[in-house]
């Protein structure tokens, strides 16, 4: 099947075309970081009206890229949730009035399965294998079994790593989305220079907690040590804390699960240190690291395209009546 997916859940406008025997024909994103970060964080009011400007002419250029009309497309598959339900709606009843339009079949995706398969844009993993998927919006820990198929295995009880990374960065003054800020401030600084709080809760959780780390910065930056600190410095720090966390919990589920792949994914894997420290410790564990390209971690419409495309040939397909929803499906 050639498959349109539509992505919408969050800031980010997304549309491409993936074929299931060519691969991915065509990928569009465009970002609304820079209507955002003057509040330094999404405002989701503005986030969906800016969906609304931006779905018609990024689904057309994905199709155009694709070189693809309506009689090349076989079924649009677009994200129904987790995510901003006025986000979530633009892209949703986009989809659903073309779907009609063109009569085409329709998938609803669920953007963290979307996530945990993406890898397979670039990578061919055997099943079983474990899926860190971290973003702004999610720290989760998942088994996939085959397609569709994931256990979940733990969770963040406070903050994502990405809303940790967001948050210091507005603390640290760098502007919006702080976690890329970050990652480059701290290719120049001294990672153990300070020391901050890595929660590791108990010994074989595969939960995650980030709110006393950002605390703990909060405290740092407002003493007088904090005020002398390289910005670069601290920067390095903190990544650290929170990259260590996440390396370390993902081998250990890995290890607990007996199973010897781990696949990172999600806008927070794009981080460098997180990539460098993923492939060193699985190399030393014996665990097979996947790491999808930066584009393809952070959110896309390739990822809903695949799933799309793998589902709806398998026979299963959403009907006129598919909704949004805000919450995630997954949860212990
Ligand atoms: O997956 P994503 O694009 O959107 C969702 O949240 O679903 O992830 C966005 C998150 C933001 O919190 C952003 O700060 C973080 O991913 N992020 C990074 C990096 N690139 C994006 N965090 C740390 N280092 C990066 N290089
Ligand atoms: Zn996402």
């Amino acid at each position: 099947m050639r498959v349109l997916g539509i992505e919408s859940s969050c800031d980010e406008t997304a549309a491409a075309v993936y074929d299931g025997s060519r691969g991915l024909l065509s990928s569009v994103v465009a970002s609304q970081d820079a209507i955002h970060g003057v509040y330094g964080g999404v405002v989701p009011e503005l986030a969906s009206r800016e969906h609304l400007k931006s779905v018609v002419p990024v689904v057309e250029k994905a199709l155009s890229d694709a070189s693809a009309g309506r009689d090349a497309i076989d079924g649009i598959a677009v994200t129904a949730g987790p995510g901003l339900i006025g986000s979530l709606l633009v892209g949703l009843c986009f989809a659903k009035s073309l779907a009609f339009a063109w009569g085409k079949p329709l998938f609803g995706a669920d953007h963290l399965e979307s996530h945990v398969h993406a890898v397979f844009l670039e990578n061919d993993v055997p099943f079983p294998y474990i899926a860190l998927l971290v973003s702004g919006g999610h720290t989760s820990l998942f088994r996939i079994e085959a397609w569709g198929r994931m256990g979940f295995l733990g969770g963040t009880l406070d903050d994502a790593a990405g809303e940790a990374f967001d948050k210091a960065g507005k603390m640290m003054g760098l502007g919006y989305p702080g976690g890329v800020a970050i990652d480059r401030l701290a290719r120049a600084g001294d990672a153990s220079r300070f020391h901050f709080p890595r929660a590791w809760l108990s010994r074989d959780s595969a939960d995650f907690s980030f709110s006393g780390l950002k605390t703990a910065l909060r405290t740092f930056l407002a003493s007088p040590s904090g005020a002398a600190a390289r910005v670069e410095d601290v920067a390095a720090s903190f990544q650290e804390a929170v990259v260590e966390v996440l390396v370390g919990k993902a081998l250990s589920a890995a290890k607990r699960e007996r199973v010897p792949r781990l696949v990172y994914t999600g806008g927070v894997s794009a981080n460098s240190r997180l990539r460098e420290m993923a492939s060193q410790r699985g190399a030393a564990a014996g665990i097979g690291t996947f790491l999808p390209s930066k584009a393809m971690c952070t959110d896309n419409a390739a990822m809903v395209a695949l799933l799309g495309e793998r589902r709806m040939s398998a026979g299963m397909f959403s009907g006129p009546d598919l909704n949004a929803y805000a919450a995630s499906r997954f949860t212990r």
